[in-house]
């Protein structure tokens, strides 16, 4: 199946399950905006814990901190997002669409990228088992000129962007006659750079009101209380505050569903060090992040780090850790040395010192900072991409499972009673009443047959059922059943406990990461 229908079958199965719906629907929804559901919420929580536990609870020079959605506004000032976190954009006059020049011309790459697989996959087949790619792609005159045309065009496009030159992202959509996929038609505006911030006013009095912004990242919240917790916490460097919370950027271009949205939701830790040691800290939280997210088990294959060649000016080194979603490698998590910069802006901003006294060097010093950032909503999304299964079964059945991480599922286990007879209903929510305390546990009502409830419960991930049947009230035993294999097993009700919480808990995830980050 092509990988843009397992995207599409992706995205309408996470509505029917109760994982994401689009916002506000019975009003046709609002772009980019999505509501989690009751499947889909419990998976978010269990990510952000897992993500808060390996941060607060593995490091004991972490501490949390949740500041404000608000902020005054001077801070978007000093950080630098009111003058230049912009996207060049551009409209086009027929159709009254609006477009990212950028990514208009990203397109245009990705089509002779494109061209160049098209023609080395017909020549595999001409060839057969003789093929020699490399040679084909040295020699092949339609693939040389895809090349040429794509580098020529890759090149004109970094220069563009440096600045960046508007005049020449216009230009280079021209020259490419790039049309509109809507009207079909070239009549585009010139290109105008677009703040991404969302404005609104803070007061009742049409004259007092204060403009203030939606935060479009977590981490000045951090940078402006680094003095609050450094000095009400006692911490000495080096030290990390980590926060999850809400952002939201006016994204000109949004899509690929929870990929890219308007409000999101983003997990970011800031580690103060002392200059000098950026580097080291740099390398130590890249190995650190990516650990965690292969703690997981969704295959060390999927995720790949992209260093950054073109860094932004604050910054001394970056890398995004990118996972293998249906439509590419994608940046999932960013690893940015910010320097000095945030903290030092802040400084010249607010006219108050954000010094660091180091008894050590008997010197006071802005800290350096790295930091790590990573959606929780992109997050979310790279887990149900890795889950989702098609399964064709042996008894020419099929089946749609998650194969969701057990400590990340929903619902951990559901108990089924077999029918209503004999007090089956009964002893299984006598079961779930003993389990819920422990691990999320759901009751099957019995009105469905087993069968379809076991394909229920796999399509939303949940990794074990239990079937109380009639022999249960008689021998204490009911049938546990495990999601991936469908394997089947008798075991003693006194024994569920043990068998699934440690299979489940994110205690067993953070162990296990814990072990690696112990090498480093
Ligand atoms: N404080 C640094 C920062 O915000 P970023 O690369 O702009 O850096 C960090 O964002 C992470 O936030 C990204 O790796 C991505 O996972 C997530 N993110 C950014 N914009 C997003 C959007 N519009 N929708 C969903 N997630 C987004």
């Amino acid at each position: 199946m092509a990988q843009e229908d397992v995207f599409k079958k992706i995205v309408s199965h996470c509505k029917e399950y109760g994982f994401v719906f689009p916002s506000s629907e019975i009003y046709d929804g609002l772009a980019a905006v999505y509501d989690y559901g009751q499947n889909g919420v419990e998976l978010k929580n269990n990510i952000k814990q897992y993500w808060w536990q390996s941060m607060v609870l593995l490091h004991s020079n972490i501490v949390g901190l949740d500041a404000a959605i608000f902020m005054h506004p001077t801070t978007w000032k000093a950080s630098g997002h009111v003058d230049a976190f912009n996207d060049p954009l551009i409209d086009n006059r027929d159709s009254k669409k609006r477009y990212r020049a950028d990514v208009l011309i990203e397109d245009q790459i990705a089509k002779y990228e494109e061209k160049i697989q098209k023609e080395v996959a017909k020549a595999r087949k001409r060839f057969g088992d003789s093929f020699d790619e490399e040679k084909y792609m040295e020699t092949s005159e339609r693939v040389k000129e895809a090349r040429e045309k794509r580098d020529a065009l890759h090149a004109r496009y970094a220069e563009a962007m440096q600045g960046p030159d508007l005049e020449m992202l216009k230009q280079i959509i021209v020259d490419e006659e790039i049309i509109d996929p809507i009207s079909g038609t070239k009549n585009w505006t010139d290109v105008r750079q677009f703040n991404l911030m969302f404005a609104t006013e803070m007061g009742a009095s049409a004259d007092g009101a204060m403009k203030v912004y939606l935060r479009p990242e977590t981490a000045q919240g951090i940078f402006v209380n680094y003095l609050n917790v450094q000095k009400t916490g006692r911490m000495k460097l080096p030290f990390g505050i980590a926060q999850i919370g809400k952002a939201f950027r006016n994204e000109i271009v949004a899509r690929q569903f929870v990929f890219r949205m308007r409000e999101f939701e983003q997990m970011e830790m800031q580690f103060f060090c002392q200059p000098g040691t950026e580097m080291k800290w740099f390398e130590y939280w890249k190995r650190v992040r990516r650990a965690w997210h292969e703690a997981l088990g969704m295959g060390t294959e999927n995720y790949r780090y992209h260093d950054h060649e073109k860094l932004a000016h604050y910054a001394n080194a970056a890398t995004d850790i990118e996972f293998k979603m249906p439509f590419g490698f994608k940046e999932v998590e960013g690893i940015h040395s910010r320097t000095d910069f945030d903290l030092a802006q802040h400084e010249k901003f607010s006219g108050k010192s954000i010094k660091y006294f180091d008894p050590e060097k008997n010197e006071s010093y802005v800290p350096y900072d790295v930091e790590t950032s990573i959606g929780v909503d992109r997050m979310f999304l790279s887990v149900l991409c890795h889950s989702y299964c098609e399964e064709q079964l042996e008894n020419g059945e099929s089946r749609v499972v998650l194969r969701l991480p057990e400590a990340l599922a929903p619902v951990k286990c559901a108990v089924f009673p077999l029918d209503k007879k004999d007090g089956l209903p009964e002893l299984a929510e006598q079961i779930v009443d003993e389990l819920k305390f422990h691990f999320n546990t759901h009751y099957g009502d019995p009105k469905d047959s087993i069968g379809k409830r076991y394909r229920r419960q796999d399509a939303v991930g949940t990794p074990f059922c239990v079937t109380v049947d009639h022999e249960t009230p008689k021998d204490h035993k009911v049938t546990l059943r495990y999601r991936d294999t469908m394997k089947q097993e008798r075991v003693d009700i006194s024994q569920l406990r043990s068998i699934i919480e440690d299979r489940v808990s994110i205690t067993s995830v953070l162990k296990k990461l814990g072990e690696e980050i112990k090498k480093y």
